[in-house]
Parts: C-alpha cells; structure tokens; sequence
C-alpha cells in the first residue's frame, strides 16, 4: 500500500479498543501517510500522546487550549484527505451527530470538509441503544462512512451482537478505499473475480483438483476493493481470510463455479477469471469409500464444462473479460488462440515451471498478452501484479 503523499487525521476517543488504534497508526505511517492523532481527553486516559507521537513521528493534539497552538482545530481541518475516528465512542457518535464542538476533535469534525470515516467500538448494549443508532443513521445521511462494528468478544466479556470495533487491518483497507476510489475508474463499478482451484469428486472423501491456492485471485480482489469496487469473489475452497469488503461465494466444483459465474456475469462491469477449474471429473463417482484392499482403481474421467465458453456471451456490453492461463514454457501463441476463442480482453500468462511463481507462491512473474502486445512483468509480489493487471482494466474500460 502506498499513501505517500497523502494526509490523514486520526481522531481517537475514548474507547477500550483504542490500544489497537495504534496498530493503525503505525501502519498508515509506513505506508507514507503523514498521520495527525487528535486524542479526546477520555482517550488520553487510556494511551499517552507520546505512544502517538512515537509512531507517527508528527505532534498530537489533545486540547483547544493548548497554548502555542491557538487555531489547531482550524489548522487540522485544512485539507486533510481523510479523517478518521477510531474507536469511535457512542460519547463521541452523539456529540458529532448533534455538532457540538466541546473539544478539539469535535471542533474540527465541524470545521472540516474533507470525507470522515468513523469506526465505532463500544459495549453491545450502547450500540443497540435507540438513541446510538439514531446518531449513527445521522451521520451516515450526512455523508460519513461507517465502519463496523463487528460481532465478537468484548474487554467485558462474549458477545454475540455488533459492538467491537473492526481490526485495524480491515480499517486500513477502507482507509485505502476512501482515499484511492475517488480517482479510479473502477469506483462504482461491479467487479467479479473467481479463485482457487475448484475439485471434483471420485468419492466421498477423495479429489481430484489442482495445487492452485486462490491468492493471486484473493490479492485481486483485494485490489479491487481498494479502488472502489463491489466486488464479488467465487472461490473454490481456500483457507484464506476473506477480503475485507468483498462479498464471498464457495464453491466445490466446476459446475457449481459455471453456475455462480452465470448467475453474477450479468451484473458485471468486470470479470477476472484467476481461478483453475478442474478440467476433469470422474465419470461415475464412487458412492462410498472404497477401500485399497480391493486392489488397483480404474476411474474415467470426463472433461467438466468450459466456464468462459459456456458463460461470456451473457456478459454485458462493455465489460472487461480478463483470463488467466498457466503454461510451461513460452506459452505466448497459446494465451493469443485462448484469447482468440474466447473473446477475452487480456490473459495474464503466468509461468509454472520458474521457483518463485504460479501455484502457492506469495510472488508471480506474469506476461499481459492481448491481441497486439506481450508485456512482462518482473516477479513480484502477488498484490503487485494484481495492481499492474488492475491498471490495464481499467486503460480498457
Ligand atoms: C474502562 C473503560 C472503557 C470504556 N470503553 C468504551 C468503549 O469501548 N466505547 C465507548 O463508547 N465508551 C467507552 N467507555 C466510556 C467512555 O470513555 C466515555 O463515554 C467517555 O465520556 C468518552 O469520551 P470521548 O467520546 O470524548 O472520548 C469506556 C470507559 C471506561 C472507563
């Protein structure tokens, strides 16, 4: 993640979880960001200034009255790409929605004009209270983003209701979202990306299926998120965490990936195929375990439906159909056939046989391949390519 360039006011109220804040903190500085911290006095109470000013290298502010510093909420407010309140108290939700300015993050929420990004964090029962939801519907209405919160354990004990405050991991994606969508053709737009390795059956507990791991596809909609759009990702089965913001469909089999994908292509904008169907499947799977005693197996397979022939003519005019193909060797005139017969916009090409790329690697050394170019990428990152892959989408949009 890059934000170099980029300015940040972090407001921190006076919540439990604003220990975590400071994971937030740090990571928006090391990604470049220039991370102003604007502490409540209730927040002060729970970590120091100094924590603060520690990781983010810049003064805090905790005070309008701060002598040598008579216009900080005024100055704070000038220009900052974002604020963002984390936690945000059900104390700090009801002064905002109300616009009072008793303090200096309240006063600058007024004074700014900059979008605000509020990441609430409080007791269940606070957050389900009437009057914490009327606070919340109001600042929505007024434009603000809400963040959360999430079910899960609270410092007082179980829950099973909204009331603790999302991971800074999560916040920092839609830190991401709010300050690159604005300027990405991709904002708005319906992105589908399939991933993984979809499986098929010879029985009830064996597979056939492929070493695919789902992360180039994961790492794309990850990227995708960060741009500003609804994505949608069908995965096979993966491990992997889910996206944050990205709405998940699991899917087993080949067939079952034909339907998804013939269901969601009519919305889409986008689709970026980075899964590996399982090309085969057992003609007559087994109904049971069948054990090794009974000696060698004999199984025919069948090939399972081609997803991309069966499904793009349903795509909407416009969009932008991107394949995946993994070849060993140089398999240029083999992606261009693909992308002839399928009517694809782009194949990212990856290579199988070289270390570091293709199959449950973090990196990937891929080749854009349309009609008319072949252009390599160096080995990188996953994300990285996702980036670059997400750059020519959205030059074809
Ligand atoms: C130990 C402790 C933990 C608290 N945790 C929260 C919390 O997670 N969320 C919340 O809304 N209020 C919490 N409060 C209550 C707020 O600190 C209190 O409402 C305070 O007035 C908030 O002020 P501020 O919104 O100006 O920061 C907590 C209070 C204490 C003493």
């Amino acid at each position: 993640m890059n934000l170099s360039g980029r300015r940040v006011v972090l407001g921190v109220s006076g919540g439990i979880a604003a220990y975590k804040v400071c994971t937030l903190a740090r990571r928006l500085t090391e990604a470049g960001a220039a991370v102003d911290v604007v502490l409540t006095t209730a927040a002060a109470e729970f970590i120091r200034p100094l924590t603060f000013e520690a990781l983010t290298k810049r003064p805090v502010a905790t005070s309008l009255w701060e002598r040598g510093r008579a216009l900080a909420h005024i100055d704070l407010a000038r220009d900052p790409d974002l604020i963002v309140v984390a936690p945000a108290t059900a104390h700090l939700l009801a002064r905002a929605a109300q616009g009072l300015a008793d303090d200096l993050l309240t006063s600058l929420l007024l004074a700014a004009t900059t979008p605000v990004l509020v990441v609430p964090g409080m007791n269940d029962e606070m957050f389900a209270h009437a009057a914490t939801q009327q606070n919340i519907q109001t600042l929505r209405e007024r434009g603000w983003t809400v963040v959360g919160p999430a079910i899960g354990p609270l410092a007082e004990g179980p829950s099973d209701r909204p009331g603790r405050m999302v991971e800074p991991e999560e916040i920092l994606a839609h830190v991401e979202r709010a300050l690159r969508a604005p300027g990405s053709p991709l904002s708005g737009r319906n992105v589908l990306v399939t991933a993984g390795a979809t499986r098929e059956h010879l029985d009830p507990v064996r597979v056939i299926t492929n070493p695919a791991s789902g992360r180039q596809g994961y790492a794309l909609a990850e990227a995708a998120f960060a741009r500003g759009a609804e994505v949608t990702l069908v995965s096979g089965p993966s491990t992997l965490p889910t996206p944050t913001g990205v709405e998940l469909v699991r899917v087993e089999t080949t067939e079952q990936l034909l339907s998804a994908v013939e269901r969601l292509l009519p919305q889409a904008d986008v689709l970026v195929m980075a899964v590996a169907p399982a090309d085969f499947r057992p003609a007559e799977p087994g109904a049971a375990k069948r054990p090794r005693s009974e000696g060698p197996l004999s199984v025919k397979l069948e090939p399972t439906p081609d997803v991309l022939e069966r499904t793009l003519a349903k795509r909407r005019s416009g969009c932008v159909a991107v394949g995946f193909a993994l070849e060993i060797g140089d398999g240029i005139e083999r992606a261009r056939q693909k992308l002839e017969a399928k009517q694809l916009d782009f194949i990212v090409l990856n290579r199988a046989d070289e270390p570091g790329s293709g199959f449950e690697q973090e990196t990937n050394r891929v080749t854009l391949v349309s009609p008319d170019d072949a252009r390599e990428l160096p080995m990188q990152p996953k994300r990285e390519v996702a980036e670059q892959v997400l750059d020519e989408v959205e030059r074809r949009l």
